[in-house]
């Protein structure tokens, strides 16, 4: 991690305050503070700033502890749980806090709107309230409701991090996008990142808060859409992975995001999916192509299942299944709504028993979802009768065949992530399934045999 001193190119010496220390906020608010900016992070979990004061990050996100400890280091970087002080202090405060999913699938904005109610009586004339969390098209309109002062402004600055990523993905944004009213609003914080080489885009808010979520409607789609050609390559004895690596060849579409696998999950795009169909749903203009994305998803999740218990004679009752990988991509030690998860209740649904490895999650973690937990990743599979590789690490490919296949009862290998490299695992004499190839899978083989 560098240790710059404040960047050249720092327009104006803005006060900030982050409103929310989680996936989003931090790396906002340590970014922030690296190029030069005074931070100030709140939140109101008391342990979770103690432990930041300290210079200790227990989010799995790379490089972040370390650009946390050098903010503290240039006290350009402060935590706190006082939102009035920090926000009085403040030209610009961003919220940062979730918009988790409600029962309707609608985006639940009550702790954005409850920051909002409290900034409303504290923050000086002038100040700038900025939703970075993804809120609905619509949020800002409501935040000035509430705020119902015509001395403050509103704006929305989506942010665009990915797990694993987020602090790369801050100081070196693609894009920056700023939805704005006032021009002395849409300029003082598109100044703000003059200091990162990324095309800045302004816009009006609705446009700024509706791209958010076509952002992550696209990408979940795309994914839809890479997941269902997987399937009809497995019926068709093709191989997905040189479909897409052709499509990807094509500059139109472009190679990343082509990977057939369990499922997408993460923190971001099931809920961001379900939030956007909710969205046009209400505006009269339903939104069927992003529902079928989303319930394609789900079939994607009990295909798993089925297709494990095509191959354990008797089906998944009573078996015990080994599970490689937890966390809903690798990179990150976060569960919320991982495919890992949804296939390991569906599993146990089916009335399998399950034990877990993930090198980045442990046990106190898993404890609430009914899976026993192994230290190692052959350790799951003492006594299993299948293996199923659920999110991409790459340690599970240096993992021996050999001693995977005398660790476990049965032969049964389903690699959904494409790690494993398939002569070896076949030549340890195991039976080895994957998404979106047909072969080597004795069903499929034997489906074609019998077809021709
Ligand atoms: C996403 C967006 O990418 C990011 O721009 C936004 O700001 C937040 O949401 P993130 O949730 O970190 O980021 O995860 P991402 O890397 O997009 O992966 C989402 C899911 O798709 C994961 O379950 C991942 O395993 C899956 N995935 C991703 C695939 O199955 N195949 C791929 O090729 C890529």
């Amino acid at each position: 991690m560098n240790s710059r001193p404040v960047d050249a190119r720092l327009r104006r010496p803005e006060r900030l305050s982050i409103v929310g220390a989680g996936y989003i906020g931090l790396p906002t608010a340590a970014g922030f503070a690296d190029v030069g900016y005074e931070v100030t992070c709140v939140d109101i979990n008391e342990e979770k700033i103690s432990q930041l004061q300290a210079g200790r990050v227990t989010l799995h996100e790379p490089g972040l502890e370390q650009l946390v400890q050098h903010g503290l280091r240039t006290r350009r970087l402060r935590f706190s749980t006082d939102l009035a002080s920090a926000a009085r202090e403040s030209s610009i405060v961003f919220v940062c806090v979730p918009t988790p999913q409600a029962d309707d699938g609608s985006a639940d904005l009550s702790f954005v709107e409850a920051v909002a109610a409290q900034l409303a009586r504290v923050v000086h004339p002038g100040t700038i309230l900025v939703t970075r969390s993804t809120v609905p098209v619509g949020t800002a309109s409501r935040l000035r409701e509430i705020i119902g002062r015509s001395d403050v402004h509103v704006a929305a600055n989506p942010e665009f991090l990915r797990e694993g990523s987020a602090v790369r993905d801050f100081l070196h944004p693609d894009r920056v996008l700023i939805g704005a009213v006032e021009p002395q609003v849409q300029r003082r914080l598109a100044e703000l990142y003059d200091v990162f080489d990324a095309p800045v885009v302004v816009t009006d808010i609705p446009t700024a808060e509706l791209t958010k979520h076509a952002a992550n409607a696209f990408l979940a789609t795309r994914l839809s859409f890479v997941n269902s050609m997987a399937n009809i390559c497995e019926a068709a004895g093709a191989d997905v992975h040189d479909v897409m690596r052709v499509l990807g060849m094509d500059p139109r579409i472009g190679p990343k995001f082509l990977a057939a696998g369990p499922g997408w999950g993460g923190s971001c795009l099931p809920k961001d999916t379900r939030a956007l169909a909710h969205v046009a749903r209400e505006l009269g203009e339903a939104f069927t192509q992003l529902e079928s994305t989303v319930a394609s998803n789900e079939q994607q999740f009990d295909r798993v299942v089925s297709r494990l218990a095509q191959h354990l004679e008797g089906g998944c009752a009573g078996r015990r299944i080994a599970v490689w990988g937890l966390a809903f991509k690798a990179g990150t030690n976060d569960l919320r709504d991982s495919p890992s998860v949804s296939v390991c209740r569906r599993l146990l649904a089916a009335g399998a028993s399950i034990t877990a490895h993930d090198p980045a999650v442990n046990a106190t973690a898993v404890a609430s979802l009914g899976v026993d937990y192994a230290e190692t990743s052959i350790g799951a599979c003492f006594g299993a009768d299948a293996l199923v590789v659920l999110t991409e690490w790459s340690e599970f490919a240096n993992v021996e065949p050999a001693s995977v296949a005398s660790a476990m009862n049965g032969k049964v290998v389903f690699d959904t992530r494409n790690v494993l490299d398939a002569n070896r695992w076949t030549d340890a004499g195991l039976t080895l399934l994957r998404v979106g190839r047909g072969s080597p899978d004795p069903l499929n083989d034997a489906a074609s045999a019998n077809a021709a």
